[in-house]
C-alpha cells in the first residue's frame, strides 16, 4: 500500500519505517526541512535502537521516501497517518491540537478525487476525530474520506519490537471500508498473534488515554507504597515482587523510582483530566494520580538535600543519566530537568553523563557540564545520582569510580544490592528500602 506519515518524530518515524519494511511504501513528511534533510543523509535525529539499519534497507529499496513535499506525498498515498506532536497547551491542563487541526486544514485543499484513509496516529482526546471530519465535511459527503483512530502504543527505546509485535492494534472506526483496508494493512503483523480490535472512534481515542492514565497511576501507587517502606523498614523491591506475582497485578510498571515523565504520560494524564471537565466526569483518581506524580519532585529533591546533610553549596552531584527512560534521548518531562535546576540555583555543582549525549535542556545552566565518560563525570563527586537505568550504569565499580573517602550514591532505580554496598562501604541509599 501506498501511505503518508504526517511528522516524523517518533511516532511517525518509527510508524513508517516498520511499515516500509513489510512491504509498504511510505511517504514520511515533517515540516522541519532540518529533519528531512538529516533523513535523506541516512542520519537519524532521534536515538533509536535498531531504527537506522531497517531504515537504511527500506530507503535503499526506495519504499522510504523523506519529504517536506505535503502536497505530493498525500496525492500519491492511500492512507495518511496524523503523527504530529499533541503537547499540553501552555498555563492549561489540556492537549494543544493545532498542529492536528492544521494537518486538517492542509488536508482539505489536497484531497481532490482519490478515496483516503485520514488516521489519527497522534493522541488526541475524544471526540477530536468528529472535529476532523467536521473540517473535511465536503469530503466525507463525497465518500473520499473516512477519518479513523489508531492509537499509537509504541515505546521509546523499545520502539521498534512494540511496532512488530504489538499486544494489540486499536482501530476506531465505524467504516466497513476503512476497517476492511486497515485489517489487511496490519495483516503481517496481526499474524503474529497481537490483537485487532475494531471499535467506535471515540472509543479508540479513550483507549489510548485510559491506557496511559493507567500505567502512570501503577507507578504513582508504588512510588507512595516506596515512601511507606521508607518509614517502615520494609524493602520495596519484595512488595513489588509479591503483588506483581498475582496475574491480577501483573509485575510490570510496578518498580519504584522518581516521578513518571516522559513525553506521553504527564501531558496525557493532563489532558484526560481536562477531557473529563469538558464532559462533566470528575476524573478523582487520575487528578490524585498527577498530584502524587508532582509532589514526587518536590519529594525526591527534600531526599538528596538531607543525605547531604542540608546545605548543597558547591557540592558536587552527578547524574548518571537524565533522560527519562533508558534507550532514548527524550529529555521531554524527565524529572531530571526540574531536579538539577534546584539543585543548581542551590550553588551545587553538577556534572551529568548520559550514553545518549549532551543535552540542550542544560545549556543555559551555569555549573552544569557534560562528562563524556562515566569516570570523568563521577570524578570527586560528593553524590551520584543513578536516574536512569541504562545497561551502561548496571555493573559500575564504584570504588574505582569515586575517589572521595566517603561518596554517596543516591540509587533511584534500585539498581545495586544495599547489603553489597555496605560490604564496600559506601553510602548508599535506595528507593523504598
Ligand atoms: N513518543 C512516544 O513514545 C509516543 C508513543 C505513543 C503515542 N505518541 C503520540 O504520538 C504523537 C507524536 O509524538 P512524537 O513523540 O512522535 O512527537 P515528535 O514531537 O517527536 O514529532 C512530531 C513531528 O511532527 C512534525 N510536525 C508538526 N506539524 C507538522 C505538519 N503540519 N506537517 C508535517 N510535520 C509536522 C514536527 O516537526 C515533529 O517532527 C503525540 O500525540 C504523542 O502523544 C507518542
Amino acid at each position: 500500500m501506498k501511505l503518508c506519515m504526517i511528522g516524523t518524530g517518533y511516532v511517525g518515524l518509527v510508524s513508517g519505517v516498520c511499515f516500509s519494511d513489510i512491504g509498504n511504501t511510505v511517504y514520511c513528511v515533517d515540516k522541519d526541512q532540518k529533519k528531512i534533510d538529516l533523513l535523506n543523509k541516512g542520519i537519524i535525529p532521534i536515538f533509536e535502537p535498531g531504527l537506522e539499519e531497517i531504515l537504511k534497507r527500506n530507503y535503499k529499496q526506495k519504499r522510504l521516501i523523506f519529504t517536506s513535499d505535503l502536497k505530493k506525498a498525500v496525492i500519491n498515498s492511500d492512507i495518511i497517518f496524523i503523527c504530529v506532536g499533541t503537547p499540553t497547551k501552555k498555563n492549561a491542563n489540556s492537549a494543544d491540537l493545532k498542529y492536528v487541526y492544521s494537518v486538517a486544514k492542509d488536508l482539505k485543499k489536497i484531497i481532490k478525487k482519490k478515496y483516503k484513509i485520514i488516521i489519527t496516529k497522534s493522541t488526541v482526546p475524544v471526540s477530536t476525530g468528529d472535529k476532523i471530519e467536521k473540517i473535511l465535511n465536503n469530503l466525507k459527503k463525497k465518500k473520499l474520506v473516512d477519518v479513523v483512530s489508531n492509537p499509537e502504543f509504541l515505546r521509546e527505546g523499545e520502539a521498534i519490537r512494540d511496532f512488530i509485535y504489538p499486544d494489540r492494534v486499536i482501530i476506531g472506526t465505524d467504516s466497513n471500508k476503512a476497517n476492511r483496508i486497515l485489517k489487511s494493512l496490519y495483516f503481517p503483523i496481526i499474524k503474529k498473534k497481537s490483537r485487532y480490535f475494531n471499535t467506535s472512534r471515540r472509543g479508540a481515542e479513550l483507549i489510548k488515554y485510559a491506557s496511559n492514565a493507567f500505567l502512570a497511576t501503577k507507578i504513582s501507587f508504588i512510588n507512595e507504597i516506596a515512601n511507606l517502606c521508607e518509614k517502615t523498614g520494609v524493602d520495596i523491591k519484595d512488595v513489588s515482587q509479591g503483588m506483581g506475582s498475582d496475574e491480577r497485578i501483573g509485575d510490570r510498571f510496578l518498580r519504584a523510582g522518581p516521578a513518571y515523565g516522559g513525553s506521553c504520560f504527564p501531558k496525557d494524564t493532563r489532558a484526560l483530566i481536562d477531557t473529563g471537565n469538558q464532559f462533566k466526569t470528575d476524573l478523582t483518581i487520575i487528578k490524585s494520580v498527577v498530584n502524587s506524580n508532582d509532589n514526587r519532585k518536590t519529594l525526591l529533591i527534600k531526599r538528596v538535600v538531607k543525605i547531604l546533610g542540608g546545605n548543597l553549596k558547591n557540592k558536587i552531584i552527578t547524574f548518571l543519566g537524565v533522560t527519562f527512560k533508558p534507550n532514548t534521548d527524550d529529555m521531554r518531562e524527565a524529572t531530571s530537568i526540574p531536579m538539577i535546576k534546584y539543585l543548581n540555583k542551590k550553588n551545587s555543582k553538577i556534572k551529568y553523563y548520559d550514553p545518549s549525549g549532551k543535552k540542550v535542556d542544560f545549556k543555559d545552566l551555569k555549573n552544569v557540564n557534560y562528562c563524556n565518560t562515566i569516570s570523568s563525570a563521577c570524578l570527586n563527586a560528593d553524590m551520584v545520582i543513578l536516574h536512569t537505568e541504562w545497561n551502561d550504569f548496571k555493573l559500575l565499580n564504584f570504588k574505582k569510580l569515586v575517589k572521595k573517602q566517603r561518596f554517596k550514591i543516591y540509587d533511584m532505580r534500585n539498581m545495586y544490592s544495599p547489603s553489597r554496598m555496605k560490604k564496600l562501604n559506601i553510602d548508599y541509599y535506595g528507593v523504598g528500602r
